[in-house]
């Protein structure tokens, strides 16, 4: 078993390189599928859902090559077979791009129902719907779900909530479908811009991306070609608050500024400085003394994101006063709070909101119970006094590319030990 030990207190100081999105790179890497080229995807991170998706696409004889730590080369045109088996995919959620891909180039798909972080059901019926208006039949049986087609027609389909992977997925699916196809009440997340993005650069005809209703008008093929990966707005925001909750002076580079623009406001409303650099593609975020108290609400993008929502109440538990977040997009990701608790946290949930007394924190033993929650045990740890051992190091790896030489590059006293089970 791993365990991260981090001893708190320490003020995080220097430059933090962010990698490539991981919710991007697990939409992209399935969509090459719909490319009859070679398509080499570049800024990748080097995260275990990665590996995970390359693992369950080399198993249908996808060509998946990595010329670097960052960069695949994917050559689907010797796939051998529509099928995912559990086991190769269980432990993460996007799996079921590998549907729309599948659907969209093949017409046939067999794919596992989705694991991943387990806070709240997490259906995907919004993704069924749009393949069923385009025609598909969907069966779902012993946990897996089979989508077939004889042909693909554009279609008009609205979703009741704006879900960034039914967005996603269908898009992908239509990229063939004959005629247009409208998604309304489309989520606009920047993952959602970078996978249209793709898709047009191999040659497909996607308008729309990052507004409500997105049209996708089918093509015959796509070439292959070469794309860069968009950098992680998540990762980037656990470091910018990693430093406000340190007080520290982080510099947060290869991102894109205006992605972090809610994140950035909340910062400066509790009293950090958010500075932008001069190449426009980093942010400077200096700590204040004290942290103010203050409000937050997740919503769809481009307000509040939900994937900063564990570590924002970590950091509203050490700022001065009463804090309320309430979180809209998930009906339950209040795992972390339990832990938080054990870290003295002052937190309580109250419906789809924690009110959170701001106050000191101490260190202790606790377990990441998904990505993000783990994502706030360290910012929590980065402030508690003497030391917090974290379980389930697992999680982070899922999402968070060398998370512990990063902190330690800024100061963070951070080690990862083995112990035997
Ligand atoms: C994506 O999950 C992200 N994962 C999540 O990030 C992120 O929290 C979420 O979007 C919201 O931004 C990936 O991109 C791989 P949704 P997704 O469909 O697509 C409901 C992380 O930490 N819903 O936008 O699964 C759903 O229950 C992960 O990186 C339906 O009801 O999220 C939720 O309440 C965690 N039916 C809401 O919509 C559906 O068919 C938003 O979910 C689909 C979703």
């Amino acid at each position: 078993m791993e365990y991260i030990t981090i001893d708190g207190g320490k003020r995080l100081e220097g430059q933090v390189n962010i990698n490539g999105a991981k919710n991007a790179a697990v939409a992209i890497i399935p969509a090459a599928i719909a490319s009859t080229g070679i398509c080499t995807i570049d800024n990748l991170p080097a995260i275990k859902d990665v590996q995970v998706l390359v693992g369950a696409m080399r198993k249908l004889g996808i060509g998946c090559e990595f010329t670097d730590e960052h960069t695949l080369k994917i050559d689907s045109r010797a796939i051998n077979g529509h099928s995912i088996a559990y086991d190769q995919v269980k432990d993460m959620r996007a799996s079921y791009y590998l549907l729309g891909a599948l659907l969209g180039r093949f017409k046939h798909a067999e794919v596992p129902l989705p694991g991943g972080c387990n806070f709240g059901l997490r259906p995907i019926d919004l993704h069924m719907k749009g393949f069923e208006a385009l025609g598909a039949k969907i069966n779902i049986e012993h946990g897996m779900v089979t989508a077939s087609a004889e042909r693909l027609t554009g279609a008009s389909i609205y979703l009741d909530i704006s879900s960034v992977g039914a967005t996603i997925n269908i898009m992908i699916a239509a990229v063939y479908a004959e005629g247009v196809t409208q998604i309304e009440n489309a989520a606009k997340e920047p993952h959602v811009v970078d996978t249209a993005n793709f898709l047009n650069k191999m040659g497909a005809k996607i308008k729309g991306a990052g507004t409500d209703v997105i049209r996708i008008t089918g093509v015959e093929g796509l070439s292959g070609g070469e794309y860069s990966v968009i950098p992680d707005q998540i990762e980037a925001g656990t470091y910018m608050i990693a430093s406000a909750v340190t007080g520290g002076d982080v510099s947060v580079q290869n991102i894109i500024p205006k992605h972090m623009d809610s994140l950035s406001a909340k910062l400066t409303e509790m009293g950090c400085q958010v500075l932008e650099n001069d190449a426009h593609d980093g942010l400077r975020v200096i700590g204040p003394e004290v942290l103010k108290s203050c409000t937050v609400k997740t919503m769809f993008y481009p307000g509040f994101p939900t994937d900063l929502h564990p570590q924002m109440s970590a950091l509203l538990s050490r700022a001065n006063g009463t804090s309320v977040l309430t979180e809209t997009v998930f009906e339950h990701r209040f795992q972390y709070v339990k832990e938080l608790l054990r870290l003295g946290a002052n937190i309580q949930v109250e419906g789809r909101a924690v009110i959170i007394e701001g106050g000191s924190l101490t260190g202790a033993q606790v377990m990441a119970t998904d990505l993000r929650a783990g994502a706030a045990l360290i910012i929590a740890a980065l402030s508690a006094e003497g030391r917090t051992t974290i379980g389930n190091v697992k999680y982070l790896d899922r999402g968070y590319e060398k998370f512990e030489s990063k902190l330690s590059a800024l100061g963070a006293n951070i080690s990862r030990i083995s112990v035997e089970e």
